[in-house]
């Protein structure tokens, strides 16, 4: 396990908020509610309200900027979700996706053996009640084509990975790259879970974002070294406060069947330390293992060397779902002000729903203040917010992480002038509005995280 190594990191610190006040505030607001829930819901399922989408375009936007548009050695593509069975024969989850199964013989409740605690039921509480522990695979699968018959067996993917891989060649080809080069998706992924807890931290089906960065072999080990800063350096873009994160070495025995070695992001959640995000060594396992089962050569020509070589590959691989999560974890925080509890989330401004929010002081002066909204609407996610009073709104604002409020007021019409509230020191200054798009840009980047340089992170 390593600490960051940020100079103000400090020690590990745990979550302002608990579970149920983060799964209570994102239904109250908008970001996420229980699925289906007027027919009881569905074990593990969760819509996204208005609010969590919006976060989720933000995170998911942040992510490919980091990855694939703000470099030149990532590509994108978006692979089949439902694709030929054969894939996972060849990558080893038909054999291998397992997670040991057991059941009390009590109340037959199936149950994870590694996450049993005590030997003991949650369920009844029956004491070493247990069968012996048999894999169970994670896939989860369907029929397809009009004859409901096992040859129509297929899986929904259970990671985006292995579009990445079967595609290998002709991504390589298409777009005539060069090791080391990277091909990243981001899409959704499913499978069968056997513990479903804590919310939207694990699910049947949730989102991945993917990327596996082909290299040449001599070359991997450094290149492990410089996507886990890397992605430390995303985390940190977020605003996920350095004293939350670790990284965490897998020890042999938890590596998964295709790993040389795997770092997890680990987040110091309410229930303890958990993985936010693998960044594995994959070696040669899947282009080999693809080209043994397809009979098609997936090499690269080096024309440097004039040999043929089967690349390895660094993935880092994270979920929307959990990078939201630890966002409303991270960026909750509770104060008094003036003798009242007030929530906020210090999002950052590239998260947050709403950019900004505008607020007339009064119902009167709607259509001054449907000029400002429409002003500010081409540059920024703002919202327009009229009902109750000035202080509620603040207040809600500030609960669903809106950076900036832009107050309208009497005075507008006469001094061409509003105020904008600041969410984190809640002060307040006058703005001409012939300067506003500028001074809430200005804002908006103090409030953006610094990002540290690789040498600043030691690992
Ligand atoms: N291709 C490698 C791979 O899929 P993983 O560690 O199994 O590795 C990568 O998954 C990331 O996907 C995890 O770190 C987590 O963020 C997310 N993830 C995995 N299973 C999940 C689940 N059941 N629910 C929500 N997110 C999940």
């Amino acid at each position: 396990m390593t600490d960051t190594g940020l100079s103000d990191s400090g020690p590990a610190s745990e979550m302002t908020a608990d579970l149920d006040t983060i799964v209570s505030l994102a239904k109250r607001r908008g970001f996420v509610f229980p699925s289906a829930e007027i027919y009881g819901g569905f074990a593990a399922s969760y819509d996204y309200g208005p609010l969590g989408v919006e976060m989720r375009r933000n995170i998911r936007e942040s992510w490919w900027r980091w990855m694939v548009q703000g470099r030149d050695d990532v590509v994108g593509i978006e692979a089949a979700i439902i694709s030929n069975p054969r894939i996972w024969v060849a990558s080893g989850h038909v054999e291998n996706f397992t997670d040991p199964l057991v059941e009390c013989t009590n109340c037959q409740a199936r149950l994870r053996a590694d996450h049993v605690e005590d030997n003991t039921c949650p369920s009844c509480g029956a004491v070493g009640k247990f069968t012996a522990p048999r894999k169970f695979n994670m896939m989860l699968s369907t029929i397809v084509g009009p004859v409901a018959d096992e040859s129509g067996r297929a899986f929904l993917r259970p990671e985006t990975a292995q579009g990445m891989f079967v595609n290998f060649d002709n991504v390589q080809t298409a777009m005539r790259k060069r090791l080391p080069f990277g091909i990243a998706q981001i899409g959704k992924s499913f499978r069968n879970e056997i513990t479903v807890k804590q919310f939207i931290f694990r699910t049947r089906e949730f989102e991945q974002m993917e990327m596996e960065y082909f290299c040449h072999p001599e070359q991997s080990m450094e290149l492990h070294t410089y996507w886990k800063k890397e992605r430390l350096r995303w985390h940190y873009s977020l605003g996920i406060r350095p004293q939350h994160l670790r990284l965490r070495d897998h020890a042999p025995e938890e590596l998964s069947h295709y790993s040389r070695g795997t770092s997890d992001v680990e987040v110091h959640y309410p229930w303890g330390w958990g993985e936010l995000e693998g960044i594995a060594h994959r070696g040669d396992y899947d282009l080999t293992q693809h080209s043994t089962h397809s009979g098609k050569k997936l090499t690269y020509f080096d024309p440097d060397t004039n040999q043929h070589i089967v690349p390895h590959v660094i993935e880092p691989a994270v979920g929307v779902d959990r990078v939201l999560l630890t966002l409303l974890f991270d960026a909750y925080a509770e104060e008094e002000v003036e003798g009242e509890k007030r929530v906020v989330l210090r999002l950052a401004p590239a998260i947050a729903p709403v950019t900004v929010a505008v607020l007339p002081l009064s119902k009167k002066i709607e259509p001054k203040a449907r000029e400002v909204f429409d002003s500010l609407r081409p540059h920024f996610r703002a919202q327009y917010d009229d009902s109750q009073s000035i202080g509620r709104r603040y207040r809600r604002q500030d609960e669903i992480g809106t950076p900036l409020c832009v107050t309208v007021d009497f005075e507008t019409e006469n001094d061409g002038a509003v105020t904008i509230r600041e969410r984190d020191s809640m002060q307040q200054v006058r703005v001409p509005l012939t300067d506003l798009v500028t001074a809430i840009h200005e804002r908006l980047d103090s409030l953006t995280p610094r990002i540290p340089t690789h040498d600043e992170i030691s690992i």
